[in-house]
């Protein structure tokens, strides 16, 4: 992928965490995807006293960008750490995530976790999400 959509897509996920709303685990997530169209969506995770209703920042990015009509993921760019500090660690999607993921992209949508825009490790999904199940194995 081009370098100036990748940093486009990081600075957007460390933009992005910044909004998180993180009260219980005090660790911000933020999250940038672009569309097979270019659009560009972000996300935060959205924490809830009933944990299990708690919402990833990938999914947010996620809905926001189906909801929108962009139904088509190319890349996705994810940044995460303990709030109040800049990303210490590399966050990767949880698995639900990932099978969120595989529902609107394809096995070599680039997946991209960001320290900084210049400290990031890259993989595609099919990487992260080996032998997926997905709408084909129900049809
Ligand atoms: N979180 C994300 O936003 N994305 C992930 O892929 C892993 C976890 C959030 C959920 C929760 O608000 C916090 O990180 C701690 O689990």
């Amino acid at each position: 992928m081009k370098e100036e959509l990748r940093e486009q897509l990081i600075q957007g996920a460390l933009k992005a965490r910044e909004t998180a709303y993180a009260p219980y685990s005090h660790y911000c997530v933020g999250a940038a995807l672009v569309t097979e169209s270019g659009q560009i969506f972000t996300g935060c995770n959205i924490e809830n006293a009933s944990y299990g209703a708690t919402c990833c920042a990938e999914r947010t990015a996620v809905f926001k960008a189906v909801s929108s009509g962009g139904k088509k993921i190319r890349a996705i760019a994810i940044a995460g750490g303990i709030e109040g500090r800049e990303p210490e660690d590399y966050a990767y999607p949880c698995g639900i995530c990932r099978q969120v993921l595989s529902e609107f992209g394809g096995p070599d949508m680039i997946v991209i976790a960001a320290r900084s825009a210049l400290d990031y490790q890259e993989y595609t999904l099919d990487g992260l999400l080996p032998h997926s199940f997905g709408g084909g194995s129900i049809r």
